[in-house]
């Protein structure tokens, strides 16, 4: 197949890496629907998807992965700056020159027997200022029909790109050569210990073997949108942030907008796409997991959603959780890890819905009463299945969010899974409390990567796993921002949506009942009602943030609006632990913070 450009950095790293790689053949793609229907055709062919019922789920796709590779693997996940310092306490380092030769090794001849795909995309709407193009090359047809729905491919990106521009190089293969006559299987992938994430900062390059799931084979999301991005960003004076965007528009018609970090499987995908309870508010969704922030010409903060679709947990999306979503995976989407029904259509846990069984995640004949050796139901769908859904099918999308000049964003919100202590909703006293708070959030563990531990942990800015570079320097790239913003700097707020029970129960509803609590920041904003001042900051007077129709016991209520002291005391020492590793990177300002949070909590 002859190179649909003259590009030369773009033909040289081919060639270098088909030499390299030695796949059958190279397929250039297009982005086309004729190329997503043959690739489907030859994965249903070989059966590696299944081909869900055309009226049930018309135009989509179920995959099983490996058992082994089911989310992003943040030990195998390394930063190679030249630097050790540059990669800083919260990354894998490994030298720059080793990993290659290690991982050169591993690539040689990985792509016997398979085609090496080559994958232009953009990052943003193709020509967007801020938009970035990115080319990736891999082995996967899975990984090409993903990228199909989550960026933009179409031949447009070659011709933005032209003969001389530039382009962030996105290297992936399965690492699962096949030898003549070798029968594959159903999701060929590389054991966990030659599996790689590996991002050259210093270079703007991404490099990853061995795994074909979500972020660590889909390179224009977190490798490229995140990890590099970040670094970029921080050199050229923006953001590249882990945030759901949306607008949220009073009765009046004002717009507000809202960019909101919390840690994978923490609510984004729900928060960007809820249904209003409060009259007359209306919710529209721009993006549900990255946020790319510049200043504007007016001195505010403008995002864009560098992707074009979702690709969302499945598990907990229902009718009544997240209506938005499953519209937006009604058709022409791709489900990974879930049950397919005997029907042929989908299913998972807290769907909504009931289901008879049919095939789980595994690939095993399933039914919803079998249960394992102890006596526990086992699941369906793996708790990080996900859907692969295309952002224009949400029908609560946002005309402007595909605006190259992005949406102003008004408010900040930072948050996590904290059954106890974090109370419902605080406001920061001004913009450098609000990147403390940022800074010093902490989340349980999900299911969205494979290897964290039980415990609580500080994921400051829902960016821990992302941050392509120092986090110390990330905090401080943080106050740098408040300082150009000045007073146009977004309101931060801090939220927690799952505080429990000592029965286990939630206390807050949640899902569209957070409305309220967006309503009430937006009424701060707008300076239409005072707040009370508490030690950690600022929160709602009784009666600001209407219960109206909602059965919260008192009690429970109260806990939602408690700062415990004690407890907080706590958490600030467990913060100073573990920004002690930060070392002399750590921010005068957080220090600063610090002490003052200190003195409040008294
Ligand atoms: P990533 O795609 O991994 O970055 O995750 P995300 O932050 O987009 O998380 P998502 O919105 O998919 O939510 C993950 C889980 O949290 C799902 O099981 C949801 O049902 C659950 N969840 C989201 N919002 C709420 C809420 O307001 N209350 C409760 N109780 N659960 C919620
Ligand atoms: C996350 O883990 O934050 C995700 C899923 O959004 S993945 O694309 O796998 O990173
Ligand atoms: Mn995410």
């Amino acid at each position: 197949m002859s190179a649909p450009t003259n590009n030369k950095k773009l033909l040289d790293w081919v060639a270098e890496i088909e030499t390299m790689c030695t796949p059958d053949q190279v397929v250039w793609c297009d982005g086309s629907t004729e190329e997503y229907d043959r690739l489907m055709a030859e994965m249903v062919a070989s059966g590696m998807a299944i081909k869900l019922n055309e009226e049930k789920r018309p135009n989509s796709y179920a995959f099983n992965s490996d058992p082994s590779d089911v989310a992003r693997v943040e030990n195998r996940t390394y930063i190679a700056s030249a630097k050790e310092e540059d990669a800083g306490p919260t990354n894998n380092w490994i030298d720059p020159a080793e990993l290659k030769k290690t991982m050169t090794e591993l690539y040689a001849g990985c792509m016997k027997g398979r085609t090496l795909y080559v994958i232009p995309f953009s990052m943003g709407p193709i020509g967007s200022p801020i938009a970035k193009i990115g080319v990736e090359i891999t082995d996967s047809p899975y990984v090409v029909v993903n990228m199909h729905i989550m960026t933009r491919m179409s031949p447009k990106v070659l011709e933005v790109l032209g003969d001389e521009g530039d382009f962030i190089p996105c290297l992936h293969s399965i690492g699962s050569p096949l030898e003549p006559g070798q029968q594959d299987v159903r999701w060929p992938c590389a054991p966990i210990e030659k599996k790689y994430i590996a991002h050259f900062t210093d270079e703007n390059l991404i490099w990853s073997f061995g795994s074909g799931y979500g972020g660590n084979a889909l390179l224009g999301k977190k490798c490229l949108a995140l990890r590099i991005a970040s670094n970029m960003a921080r050199k050229e004076g923006w953001m590249a942030e882990h945030m759901l965007i949306l607008r949220f528009t009073n009765p009046e018609g004002k717009k507000f907008h809202i960019a909101a970090a919390f840690p994978s499987a923490c609510g984004k995908t729900n928060l960007a796409m809820l249904q209003s309870t409060v009259p007359g508010w209306k919710v529209e969704t721009i993006g549900d997991d990255i946020a790319w922030m510049k200043p504007g010409a007016d001195g505010r903060l403008y995002a864009i959603n560098p992707e074009a679709g979702f690709f969302g947990v499945a598990p907990g999306t229902a009718e009544y959780s997240n209506p938005m979503a499953l519209a937006s995976c009604s058709r022409d989407a791709i489900f990974t890890n879930v049950v397919v029904t005997e029907d042929k259509d989908v299913w998972w846990e807290d769907m909504g819905v009931e289901c008879a069984g049919g095939t789980d995640w595994k690939n095993n004949p399933w039914t919803p009463d079998m249960k394992d050796a102890d006596g526990n139901k086992i699941k369906g769908a793996h708790p990080n299945s996900r859907f692969t859904a295309r952002a224009e099918l949400c029908p609560v999308i946002c005309e402007d969010w595909e605006n190259p000049a992005g949406v102003p964003i008004d408010i900040f919100v930072f948050g996590g899974k904290r059954t106890s202590v974090m109370p419902l909703v605080h406001e920061a006293f001004d913009f450098e409390q609000g990147v403390y708070m940022g800074a010093t959030a902490s989340s349980e563990p999900t299911a969205a990567a494979l290897d964290v531990s039980a415990k609580l942990r500080f994921d400051p800015f829902a960016m821990t796993p992302f941050i392509g570079y120092h986090a110390g320097d990330y905090m401080q790239h943080w106050f740098d921002m408040g300082e150009t913003l000045g007073d146009k700097a977004p309101r931060v707020f801090y939220v927690n949506w799952f505080r429990k029970t000592d029965d286990g129960k939630f206390m807050w509803p949640g899902f569209g009942e957070n409305s309220r609590v967006l309503k009430w920041m937006c009424d701060r904003v707008e300076g239409k009602v005072e707040a009370r001042e508490t030690p950690i900051g600022l929160m709602p007077i009784d009666g600001d943030l209407t219960l109206d129709g909602l059965d919260i016991p008192a009690e429970d209520w109260a806990e939602l609006m408690k700062v415990d002291t004690v407890a907080f005391k706590k958490t600030v020492e467990d913060a100073k632990d573990y920004l002690a590793k930060f070392g002399d990177k750590l921010p005068a300002k957080m220090t600063e913070q610090l002490e003052k949070l200190e003195a409040r909590l008294g």
